[in-house]
């Protein structure tokens, strides 16, 4: 397990082969095995593709040029994140109304989902990156209202997944657990 999660990495550049349909199921099954308090399954996923990653992509494109509007560099640049990638996937949260722990729990388990599938990608030899920031809309109204997600759903993560242009094998440098502990 250790070598496993040692080994995950995110993974930014694809090849434009499609992601089998078969392995887009594997990577939601293995999500929908995660923890969850009180089994309130708080996950949903959207699936873009094709002509709904095209559409994404509009949306993405507006966002930016509206963001950035005299940085026409680093728009194209940025858009490259959809554009090079042949499956996103949209997973969001529910939210439970009057309920701000229970909120908070759902976007934990959420959170646990993703990680699983990014484990299960890795098995399927597919990459991914969860991308939160820039085109990874989450923090924006724009994605939230083009996958046509309920009020009662937030964004958690954009999932950019597809078989890897390379693997990425150096060792990312992490603080030692020990300077992040503290044992009372
Ligand atoms: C909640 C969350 C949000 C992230 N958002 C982005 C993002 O918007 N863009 C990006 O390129 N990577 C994003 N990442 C990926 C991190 O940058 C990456 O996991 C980190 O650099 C560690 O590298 P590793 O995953 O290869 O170990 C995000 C990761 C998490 C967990």
């Amino acid at each position: 397990m250790l070598a496993a999660l040692k080994k995950r990495r995110a993974i930014r550049n694809f090849l434009p082969q499609p992601v089998e349909r078969e392995k887009i199921e594997k990577l939601l099954e293995a999500a929908t095995y995660a923890p969850n308090d009180r089994m309130r399954e708080p996950w949903h996923f959207y699936i873009l593709q094709g002509e709904s990653l095209k559409n994404y992509e509009q949306v993405a494109l507006s966002y930016l040029q509206e963001r950035f509007p005299t940085k026409p560099n680093l728009v194209q640049s940025s858009m490259e994140a959809i554009t090079n990638t042949p499956l996103i996937i949209v997973v969001t949260s529910s939210i439970v109304e009057g309920d701000e722990g229970a909120t908070k729990d759902n976007t934990f388990a959420v959170s646990s989902a993703i990680m699983s599938m990014w484990l299960m990608a890795e098995e399927l030899g597919l990459g991914m990156v969860w991308r939160t920031r820039g085109v990874g809309l989450v923090h924006d109204t724009a994605l939230h209202a083009f996958i046509g997600a309920s009020e009662n759903e937030q964004l958690v993560g954009t999932l950019c997944i597809g078989y890897p242009e390379e693997w990425i094998t150096n060792e990312k440098k992490r603080t030692p657990f020990l300077e992040k502990t503290t044992w009372l």
